[in-house]
C-alpha cells in the first residue's frame, strides 16, 4: 500500500472513530437530519448552476448582462457548497472506512475536486467577462464543462448507495 493510501486510509479510520462519527452513525435520526441539508443545499447548487450556464448558453436571462447575474448568483452558489461540504463530511465520517474503499465515492471527489478548480477559476472569468472580449464560444463551452463536471459530481453521490465497497482493502484491493 503507498504511504498516501496508509495515510488515507488512517485518516478514514480516525474520522469512523470520531465522536461526531460515532454520534452519527449511532442516532436513528442524525443520519437522516444531516442528509436533509446534503440534499437541499444540493437543489440550491443546482439551481445556481442551472441559472448561470443557462445565462451563458444564451437559452435564458437575455436581457440580463451575465455579469450581473453571477454576481447575484455566487453568493448562494459558495453558500450551498459550504453546507454541501460540511454535510457531506459528516454523512462520510459514519462510514469513512467504506467510503475509502468505494470506487462511486472516489469518483465523486475527483469529479468535485475538478469541478470546484473549475469554477472558481475559468467559469469565474468567463462569467465576468462581456461577450464582445471573448466571442460567443467560449461562455457557451465553458458552460457546458461546469453542467458536465457538476453532474458527475451529483451521480458520484447517488452512486454510492449502489456501487458495492471494498472497505479498507481500497479500491482495486
Ligand atoms: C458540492 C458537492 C456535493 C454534491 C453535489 C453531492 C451530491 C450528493 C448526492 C446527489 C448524494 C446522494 C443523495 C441520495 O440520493 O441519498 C450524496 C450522498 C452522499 N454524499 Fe455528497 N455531494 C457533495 C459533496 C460531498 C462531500 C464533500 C462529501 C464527503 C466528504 C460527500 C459525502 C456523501 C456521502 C457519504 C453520501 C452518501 C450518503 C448515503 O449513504 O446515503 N458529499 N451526495
Amino acid at each position: 500500500m503507498s504511504w498516501v493510501a496508509a495515510e488515507l486510509l488512517a485518516f478514514c479510520r480516525w474520522c469512523n472513530g470520531s465522536f461526531f462519527g460515532h454520534g452519527i452513525r449511532d442516532s436513528v435520526w442524525l443520519f437522516p437530519f444531516v442528509e436533509i441539508f446534503h440534499l437541499l443545499a444540493l437543489g440550491l447548487l443546482g439551481g445556481t448552476v442551472v441559472i448561470l450556464n443557462m445565462s451563458l448558453l444564451g437559452l435564458r436571462f437575455r436581457g440580463e448582462p451575465v455579469a450581473a447575474l453571477a454576481r447575484e448568483v455566487r453568493p448562494w452558489m459558495i453558500g450551498s457548497i459550504v453546507v454541501m461540504l460540511v454535510s457531506g463530511f459528516l454523512l462520510f465520517s459514519t462510514e469513512a472506512v467504506k467510503m475509502y474503499g468505494s470506487p462511486a465515492f472516489q469518483f465523486k471527489m475527483a469529479s468535485l475536486a475538478l469541478a470546484l478548480l473549475f469554477t472558481f477559476t475559468v467559469h469565474r472569468r468567463v462569467t465576468m467577462l462581456e461577450e464582445a472580449r471573448i466571442g460567443a464560444v467560449w461562455p457557451k463551452l465553458a458552460a457546458v464543462v461546469s453542467i458536465l463536471l457538476w453532474t458527475a459530481v451529483a451521480l458520484g453521490g447517488r452512486a454510492i448507495g449502489y456501487v458495492p465497497s471494498s472497505g479498507a482493502g481500497g479500491v482495486g484491493g
